[in-house]
């Protein structure tokens, strides 16, 4: 992080909260579903699918997870009243993972299964290092209780993934799903990559790996050269859009997501490239985070990754860059 995004930090910290609710709003789309519907309803127009996120993220007592265990019971009503192409993403932490894992697990187990009465599939989020196996764990626990409708995130910062993917793939064939991302939480140099070139080279290699191993692939990312390389990486192996997925081992139901990948932007970010890959015809899923706690999430993002400061700063300054 350089100095410039230090300033930038301090700076939106220290800004009034209405003008950063004003900047929000771009990413957030609102306090409650009903809010966030109305934007899904919108998008919709523009062919793309969604993923559901209810803000809020560690937990310090477990009668804190029932405010998620009853919203994400909303969402999913909300989805299925409103017929809507989308999914959900949760926080393995917000449902109690640091503080009862076993309480966790019940509580993850219970929305796997009502999400899977309704075919929705739910993505557990990745969080810091301390949590990346214990998500892991959840993900390959859950399959083995039949529950197919869950997938994790890894993130291409961290050396473990690349054995992290064959692990999960060994265990999962057919049935392993990732989003693959570069990682927000700047993890310590001991554990994972720091400069952007190495990151990206990373990811793309697990593009690669995730397709050749038969896996689905949600590819995460608002970097063009990611996009590009994941464009040809699905050529040069015969999936597209419109096409069957031609590999191997991968007949097993993948509930609606395309054609064995998918690409993943969130609200607010980079639209015109969501909007020219849609139109391309390949998935694209945004991801939809809503909720009273933006602000704290807002600033938790910024303490994380200050650059995430910078691209807001940018968006302000240079809106054309970024329109929804
Ligand atoms: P990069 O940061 O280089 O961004 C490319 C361009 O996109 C920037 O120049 C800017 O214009 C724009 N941009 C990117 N991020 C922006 C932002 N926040 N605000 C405004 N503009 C922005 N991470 C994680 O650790 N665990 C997770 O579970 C997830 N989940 C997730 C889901 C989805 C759908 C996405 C797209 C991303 C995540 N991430 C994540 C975050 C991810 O790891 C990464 O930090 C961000 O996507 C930024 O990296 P990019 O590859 O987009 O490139």
């Amino acid at each position: 992080m350089g100095v410039l995004g230090r300033f930038m930090v301090g700076v939106t910290k220290c800004m009034p909260r209405f003008f950063v609710a004003g900047v929000a709003r771009r990413y957030v789309a609102g306090k409650d579903i009903s809010n966030a519907v109305s934007v899904m309803k919108k998008l919709s127009a523009e062919g793309a699918c969604f993923t559901i996120d209810v803000l809020g993220e560690e937990i310090s007592n477990l009668e804190e997870a029932q405010f998620f265990i009853d919203e994400y019971d909303r969402v999913l009503d909300a989805i299925v009243e409103n017929n809507l192409d989308a999914n959900l993403s949760i926080k393995p932490t917000a449902f109690g993972l640091l503080i009862d894992e076993k309480k966790a697990y019940e509580n993850i187990e219970r929305l796997l299964r009502n999400a899977s009465e309704h075919d929705i599939f739910v993505r557990l989020d990745m969080e810091d290092h301390r949590v990346t196996q214990p998500t892991i764990d959840i993900v390959i626990a859950m399959h083995a209780k039949g529950l197919r409708n869950v997938g994790t995130v890894l993130q291409s910062r961290l050396f473990r993934t690349t054995s992290d993917i064959d692990s999960i793939c060994d265990q999962l064939g057919g049935y392993a799903d990732f989003r693959i991302c570069k990682g927000v939480y700047l993890e310590h140099e001991s554990i994972s990559h720091t400069d952007y070139k190495p990151i990206v080279d990373a990811l793309n290699q697990h593009v690669n790996q995730i397709l050749d191993r038969g896996a689905y692939a949600a590819i995460a990312s608002h970097d063009l050269p990611i996009i590009e390389h994941a464009l040809d990486a699905l050529k040069t192996r015969g999936m597209g859009p419109d096409l069957e997925d031609p590999r191997s081992d991968s007949a097993n139901p993948r509930l609606g997501k395309g054609p064995g990948y998918e690409f993943q932007m969130l609200l607010g970010v980079r639209g015109n490239i969501r909007r020219r890959l849609a139109k391309a015809g390949h998935r694209t899923r945004i991801y939809i985070p809503y909720g009273e706690r933006w602000y704290e999430y807002s600033m938790r993002r910024l303490d994380e990754n200050p650059d995430v400061a910078m691209h807001i700063t940018k968006s302000i300054f240079m809106p054309w860059t970024n329109r929804r």
